[in-house]
């Protein structure tokens, strides 16, 4: 089965196409390389011993050279602007990108019959719900554009499955996911200054960048500060296999988490990543970040009794995997 991967050389979207080569699916990409670096595709190559195809284009581009080309079967799209805070600075810019590039490509997919189709969404739609947040829990106005393309998108693939039930659509939430793959080739290494913890703290970790700010002390959290599910992206990686192992024989439109289930503060991520590490992680407690909220956690049992997943990956492996990263690529920099 031939899978095209939109952002396949993102964070997330790369660390999918290794685990779809590993387990078996050949893989085109699709990705306009604003977040990543070209130098991820000759790697994902090695790692898995596979040529893997690449389209440098945008979602929003026309598509059918893609399909012409190559005969794909389904589709996974990571493809999208992701940063909370740049989102309420740029909304236009997110819904061209984030919603309008989805419905070109699902436009694409229909005009060539193709109609399994994987969505990257995030818990940022569930605002501020009840927690442990579950899938049938109503998504709320999201706090900001970003949140609002992922329900727009959510709500369009509801829509298109009423109107033609032959699709077979997977909608995945994720919670928040860190770490990097065990061989240190691939990580996280978003292009400017970092908007989430992880990648943070690991470049004030390597003397890249001076000092964490941690985004508000005064939740009503045990230390304080906000509180998020992490997961390891390996996990989450595997989380697309069995979601796309799912839907290969099952039409519909069907939503899963894909979290751990278990929260941490922001003071544990950096306490774990000192004790782990041995490094100094300088820190201040500063005001709460606008649009956070205070914990966010899911509960992830359907997608465990429905796809048969769960994340297995613990907070040490995640600490310890993106050191791993951090340390490699810092020093491949320097050579
Ligand atoms: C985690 C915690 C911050 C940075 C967002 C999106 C979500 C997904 C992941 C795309 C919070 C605190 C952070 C820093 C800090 N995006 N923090 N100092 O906001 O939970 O989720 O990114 O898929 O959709 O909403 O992730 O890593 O930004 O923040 O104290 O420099 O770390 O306040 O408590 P978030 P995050």
């Amino acid at each position: 089965m031939n899978v095209l991967v939109t952002g396949g050389l993102g964070y997330i979207g790369s660390h999918a196409v290794l685990c779809l080569l590993k387990s078996g699916f050949d893989v085109t990409i699709a990705d306009n390389l604003s977040n990543c670096d070209i130098s991820v595709h000759k790697r994902l190559e090695e790692l898995s011993d596979k040529p893997i195809k690449l389209y440098t284009t945008d979602v929003r581009a026309s598509l059918s050279k893609i399909f012409e080309e190559d005969k794909i079967d389904a589709v996974i799209h990571f493809a999208a602007l992701k940063a909370v805070g740049e989102s309420i600075q740029k909304p236009l810019e997110y819904y061209d990108n984030n919603v309008y590039g989805a419905i070109n490509l699902l436009e694409t997919m229909s005009h060539y019959g193709v109609k399994s189709f994987v969505f990257s969404s995030s818990a940022v739609v569930y605002g501020d719900s009840g927690l442990p947040y579950r899938e049938d829990a109503p998504v709320s106005a999201a706090t900001n554009p970003y949140g609002q393309t992922k329900i727009m998108i959510e709500n369009i693939l509801q829509d298109l499955y009423r109107a033609d039930n032959s699709w077979h659509i997977a909608i995945l939430r994720y919670f928040n996911p860190i770490g990097a793959h065990e061989s240190g080739k691939i990580g996280e290494n978003p292009v400017g200054i970092p908007n989430n913890l992880m990648p943070y703290v690991a470049k004030v970790a390597s003397g890249e960048l001076k000092e964490l700010s941690v985004f508000g002390g005064d939740y009503s959290t045990p230390d304080g500060t906000g509180i998020r599910d992490y997961i390891h992206v390996c996990d989450l990686a595997e989380g697309h296999i069995a979601a796309l192992n799912y839907i290969a024989n099952k039409t519909g439109a069907h939503t899963w988490n894909l979290g751990t289930g278990k929260g941490y503060s922001v003071l544990e991520i950096v306490n774990t990543f000192i004790n782990i590490t041995g490094v100094q992680l300088p820190y201040k407690v500063v005001a709460r970040r606008a649009g956070d909220v205070p914990v966010s956690y899911c509960d992830p049992s359907k997608a465990q009794h429905e796809l048969g997943w769960q994340a297995t990956r613990t907070l040490t492996d995640m600490v310890k995997d993106t050191w791993h990263w951090e340390r490699a690529r810092t020093a491949d920099e320097r050579l």
